[in-house]
């Protein structure tokens, strides 16, 4: 069975981090541990998001640097790609005004030591779950917008209309089109979806047939039609399309996850 789930560790090493990671079965997760506040934050620093965090927030602080565990997720919530990443907390003094401190953002739960282990690896699932669920309808919801930003150029296909209403207009859809494959390409690659490179392609033929109406269009060589639209338009029916493999794939991935 393949690998899909990636993982960060930051627990100080000891009897509670072997448990973790042998809880953390390798046949369904890469697991990256760091030891304290600034080692993980170096790893951070150098790595992409993972699928999950888990971390303990009683670190100890180590050189002449010093991490401490809410100093940390405060700079992970910072970092562009990691504040959206589920994270679960560890502690072992939950009474402690540390804890009030914690940014709530993206904490999918927080578990007080000594823990149990079903309830620990219970939580794991339930974030990875919940994070593959907001995925998928994160690209459903990008498909609806980029439906509706077509509908919208056009009405601008008027000569009526101004040349810079347009031109701002398939600006922001190209935009916005090269951010929704990037999304789609990071999550496969994550994921290990096999037809990753073939589903790019298509991505990369249309990124070009949009961006080459789109250039002739704003240095004035082509005047926008319906037709351009249309062509797109027929350009995103088939992403969506093809898709539907790649959200059926995060789907079983979830039901493997699970069983
Ligand atoms: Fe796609
Ligand atoms: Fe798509």
């Amino acid at each position: 069975m393949p690998v899909h789930f990636s993982t960060l560790l930051i627990e100080p090493p000891g009897v509670d981090s072997e448990v973790l990671k042998v809880m953390l079965a390798p046949e369904k997760f890469r697991v990256e541990s760091a030891e304290n506040g600034i080692q993980a934050w170096n790893l951070i620093q150098e790595s992409d998001p993972p699928d999950l965090v888990v971390m303990d927030v009683d670190l100890p602080q180590k050189g002449s640097i010093r991490v401490g565990g809410i100093q940390l997720l405060q700079l992970i919530n910072q970092k562009q790609g990691w504040r959206e990443v589920p994270k679960i907390i560890l502690t072992s003094t939950p009474d402690s005004d540390m804890l009030k401190k914690i940014p709530t953002d993206s904490i999918e739960a927080v578990i007080v030591k000594p823990y149990d282990p079903m309830r620990f690896m219970n939580e794991v699932y339930d974030s990875l779950s919940r994070q593959l669920e907001r995925h998928i309808s994160e690209v459903n919801q990008q498909h609806i917008q980029l439906a509706s930003m077509l509908h919208e150029l056009n009405e601008l296909t008027d000569k009526r209309v101004k040349k810079s209403l347009q031109y701002k207009k398939l600006k922001q859809f190209s935009a916005f089109l090269e951010l929704h494959f990037h999304l789609e390409e990071q999550f496969m690659s994550q994921h290990h979806f096999s037809m990753l490179v073939e589903h790019s392609k298509n991505h990369l033929l249309m990124l070009e047939t949009v961006n080459k109406i789109f250039n002739d269009v704003i240095s004035d060589r082509h005047t926008l039609t319906s037709e351009d639209l249309e062509q797109i338009k027929q350009g995103i029916f088939g992403d969506v399309n093809d898709d539907k493999d790649y959200i059926d794939y995060l789907q079983n991935i979830r039901l493997e996850l699970m069983a």
